[in-house]
């Protein structure tokens, strides 16, 4: 049985070589933090899936969830294409002998289905599984990190990059209107 310390060094170590100057070691890093963050805030609010959630469970999914798009730069749009789902094929092809582990099988599924949009949780509550939030709301608030959009993006031009930042970030603050989101989510959820 592979230890889930195993999959967790496996996406820093993905995350440390990777080619995508937004989806680096530092995104996973924030990513980690931010769900501990929210997680504690569901662990004092006492919601009961709060519980049986490890750290080491979030360090897993944190550091792993972007290990497809660590393959290709921020210009390459086949980073672009059902990434979630890959990032989740790589991990179970890398791991398959712990398969059959709930706790792997909640990891993959918050991987799988991470980059979706709201109408499509809104639609499929039972994809919205306590982790997959915690990554979800984690992941926007990185999507609304300007200074990441800057590192990403430092070929394109200044008034294009700002401009695709506003519409993108507008569509996350808009379309996240309709999900429950944590107190901390709600306070990072902010252009700039
Ligand atoms: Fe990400």
């Amino acid at each position: 049985m592979i230890s889930i310390k195993k999959i967790i060094n496996y996406g820093i170590e993905c995350m440390s070589m990777s080619l995508s100057k937004s989806h680096d070691i530092g995104h996973a890093k924030r990513i980690v933090r931010h769900m501990k963050n929210i997680h504690r805030e569901f662990l004092e609010k006492g919601y009961e899936e709060a519980f049986g959630i490890t750290l080491e469970t979030i360090e897993a999914v944190g550091y792993c969830h972007d290990i497809y798009k660590a393959g290709f730069t921020d210009y390459d749009p086949r980073s672009l294409i059902l990434e979630d789902f890959r990032s989740a094929r790589i991990l179970s092809q890398r791991f398959p002998s712990i398969h059959s582990s709930v706790k792997y099988e909640e990891i993959l599924h918050a991987i799988r289905y991470h980059n979706r949009s709201t109408i499509f949780f809104f639609l499929n509550r039972n994809k919205y599984s306590y982790i997959t939030q915690l990554l979800y709301e984690a992941d926007n608030i990185e999507a609304l990190n300007y200074s990441r959009a800057v590192k990403g993006f430092d070929r394109t031009p200044r008034l294009i990059l700002n401009a695709g930042y506003i519409l993108y970030g507008m569509y996350i603050l808009i379309s996240n209107i309709i999900l429950n989101k944590s107190e901390y989510a709600k306070e990072h959820y902010r252009l700039g």
